[in-house]
């Protein structure tokens, strides 16, 4: 029984050591597709003011799309949308 805790809290520290090493790279497609498109309006630090109106992870995916689709007129395939849904996420609103 120890040594199958033993081995459960390895593999978990793994994981989460691994994954923390890898947030730097995680977001290139996402970042890279922001960057191209949604930095002509506003900078970053609307998704960091106090009063920012997104305050749920359902909100920041629909403010996503309609910025993508209405003002940034990109046109991003799902997973393309994703990806900065999750950059933004990890970056500024950490829902
Ligand atoms: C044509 C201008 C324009 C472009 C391009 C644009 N946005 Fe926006 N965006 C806005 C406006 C206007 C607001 C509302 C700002 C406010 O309330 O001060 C906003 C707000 C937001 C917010 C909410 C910020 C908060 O308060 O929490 C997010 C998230 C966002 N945009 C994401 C994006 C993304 C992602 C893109 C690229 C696909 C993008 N925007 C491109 C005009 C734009």
């Amino acid at each position: 029984m120890k040594n199958i805790i033993h081995f459960l809290l390895l593999t978990l520290t793994t994981g989460i050591s691994t994954s923390l090493y890898a947030t730097d790279n995680k977001h290139h497609l996402g970042e890279g597709l922001h960057d191209k498109k949604c930095i002509s309006c506003h900078n970053s630090s609307v998704y960091s003011r106090d009063d920012r109106m997104v305050k749920t992870m359902s909100a920041l995916k629909s403010q996503v799309n309609n910025c993508m689709k209405g003002a940034a007129k990109a046109e991003w395939t799902q997973p393309e949308t994703t990806s900065v849904v999750d950059f933004l996420n990890d970056r500024y609103y950490k829902f």
